[in-house]
């Protein structure tokens, strides 16, 4: 796809403000790395064979491949004398390591080591827990580092791959690395239930991918929000969206999207339902890299029958709207007793949810949001 740079060069201007000191901005947010499922990189960027070297959520991290396809996740420097493993080979199911060439499996046993016969069990390594979900690599994160520690320790969730991949409904059409963006990674739930942006931030109907507003075409957003009852993790986004020109609605343009969280935002879903066409499936994914940078990526996935240039209509839409947000998020504060009026959307109730990402804060915060 396009390059987001390009995209951004021909782009309409944007007005930037002063920086302010992150740590001005970070000190008022909830703790940066909620607990959940975060997509580490592309399915093909880690080939049977090949290391990668990730830098996220505060740790430091191998991920790699073997020969039969497992893919293993341990902390990249080794415990040894701290050689980067990303550096090593693949031997069989193992990384080695690069300097001692000691030999790690993917739950971070070591396996072998050079002139020694048995190692002892006690020499290991900390692994993570990996999964692949439609072509995305993922990793398990819990802020709880004693948890993240222990091999036996399952994650709270699990990620639900969409079955209409599996089955050929929906088949892949593209995909846009956005790059990394000053936010924390709350803002994108907060989007969502602050209703009373829509008119303002997303209200003008824009040239897809590029984000030039069109003249007298406007946009009316009906949204809502919901967790889900039975599977905490997840909550729901709803917006029905009509274009009106010149005061007049067209209802015809009526259409209706979901966006649903698979926990605080490392994975979440926008799907679009075309009448008569199907359905369009976006992933849009956010990394902390650091405390106020995610690095966010889209994928998605469309019925066949969709013509790929009304699947990248609809996609460059969705990503002109989300890029209207970034210098809000770039230059926000977070207030944690917000002045909100009658007609805000559901943000205590929101922030009450996001809080079972915090295992270790979660009363405290939910209470902040009483
Ligand atoms: S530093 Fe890795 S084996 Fe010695
Ligand atoms: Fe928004």
């Amino acid at each position: 796809m396009f390059s987001e740079r390009l995209l951004r060069r021909l782009g309409p201007k944007r007005r930037t403000l002063p920086m302010v000191a992150e740590h001005v901005r970070l000190d008022t947010y909830p703790p940066p790395y909620p607990a959940g499922w975060y997509p580490l990189c592309a399915s093909d960027e880690v080939e049977p064979g090949q290391t990668k070297f990730i830098q996220a959520l505060g740790e430091q991290l191998v991920v790699y491949r073997a020969n039969s396809g497992r893919l293993g996740l341990l902390d990249a420097y080794c415990p040894h004398l701290g050689s980067n493993l990303a550096g090593g080979r693949v031997r069989g199911e193992c990384i080695e390591c690069p300097f001692h060439r000691w030999n790690f499996a993917a739950d971070g046993q070591v396996q072998s080591i050079p002139n020694v016969d048995t190692p002892a069990r006690s020499l290991k390594t900390r692994a993570w827990s990996v999964r692949e979900i439609d072509g995305h690599i993922a990793m398990w994160f819990s802020p709880d580092r004693a948890k993240a520690a222990d091999a036996s320790y399952q994650p709270d969730y699990e990620l639900e791959p969409l079955e209409e991949v599996d089955d050929g409904r929906l088949v892949f059409r593209g995909q846009h690395d956005a790059g990394t963006i000053r936010m924390h990674l709350c803002e994108f739930a907060e989007n969502s239930v602050d209703f009373q942006h829509f008119g303002p931030i997303h209200g003008k109907m824009m040239v897809p991918w590029l984000g030039f507003k069109i003249p007298g075409v406007n946009v009316q957003h009906v949204a809502s929000w919901e967790a889900d009852a039975e599977q905490s993790h997840k909550a729901y986004f709803c917006n029905e969206a009509v274009i009106e020109i010149a005061g007049r609605v067209l209802p015809k343009t009526r259409a209706s999207a979901t966006i649903t969280f698979y926990g605080p935002a490392g994975f979440t879903t926008f799907r679009i339902t075309l009448p008569e066409l199907g359905d369009i499936v976006i992933y849009h994914t956010h990394l902390p890299v650091e405390p106020l940078l995610q690095h966010v990526r889209f994928r998605w996935y469309a019925a066949p029958n969709i013509p790929r240039l009304l699947v990248s209509y609809v996609v460059g839409n969705w990503i002109a709207q989300w890029r209207e947000d970034i210098a809000i998020w770039e230059n926000k504060v977070y207030r944690s007793k917000p002045m909100l009026i009658a007609n805000d959307g559901p943000v205590h109730k929101m922030r009450r949810w996001f809080a079972q990402f915090y295992p270790a804060q979660t009363d405290v915060i939910r209470a902040a949001a009483e």
